[in-house]
């Protein structure tokens, strides 16, 4: 009987040592820091118009829909990070339109400033189906973090 006992109660103390022992743990955050960069902006900074240094603009959320902002991380866009200052369809990993390749633009305020006003209109034939953002406020902060984005 006190044997019996006793291995219940190592078996029950295997199992507590088990539940949080550390690779779950750290498959736990994987999967937290994940869930988290899939949907940067469109909660916290919600109410924010203009952007504190490294959070997403209100009017981010609309590009997070397509874009991640975590570097090799593609979505129905390229990712972000790090696009500022390349030339148009040179992130690497990710399959670009011709017209985005053939573009020969390269991203800075100004062609940045143009292009998300009118996407379609600059780069015509870029698979980036976005009417674009008329309010050149939003276009400002959205580049100004595009920037802090490596
Ligand atoms: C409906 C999905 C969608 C939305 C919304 C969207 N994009 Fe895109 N974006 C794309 C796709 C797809 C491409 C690739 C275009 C191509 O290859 O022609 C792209 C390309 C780009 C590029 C060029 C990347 C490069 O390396 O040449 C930039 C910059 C960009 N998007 C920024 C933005 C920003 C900023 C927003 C929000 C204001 C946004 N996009 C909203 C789908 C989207």
């Amino acid at each position: 009987m006190t044997s019996h006992f006793g291995a219940a109660a190592a078996l029950s103390f295997a199992l507590a040592l088990s539940a949080c022992g550390s690779p779950p743990a750290d498959k736990a955050s994987d999967t937290a820091s994940t869930a988290a960069s899939a949907t940067p902006a469109a909660t916290d900074t919600g109410t924010a118009t203009t952007a504190a240094a490294g959070a997403a603009p209100a009017a981010f959320a609309q590009c997070a829909a397509c874009h991640s902002t975590e570097k090799g991380k593609m979505g129905v866009g390229p990712s972000l990070a790090g696009v500022y200052g390349t030339k148009s369809g040179e992130i690497t990993g990710y399959a670009f339109s011709d017209a985005m390749k053939g573009a020969n633009l390269t991203w800075d305020d100004k062609t940045l400033d143009e292009y998300l006003s009118n996407p379609m209109k600059m780069v015509p034939g870029t698979k980036m189906t976005f009417a674009g953002l008329t309010d050149p406020a939003q276009r400002k902060d959205v580049i100004a973090y595009l920037k802090t984005l490596k």
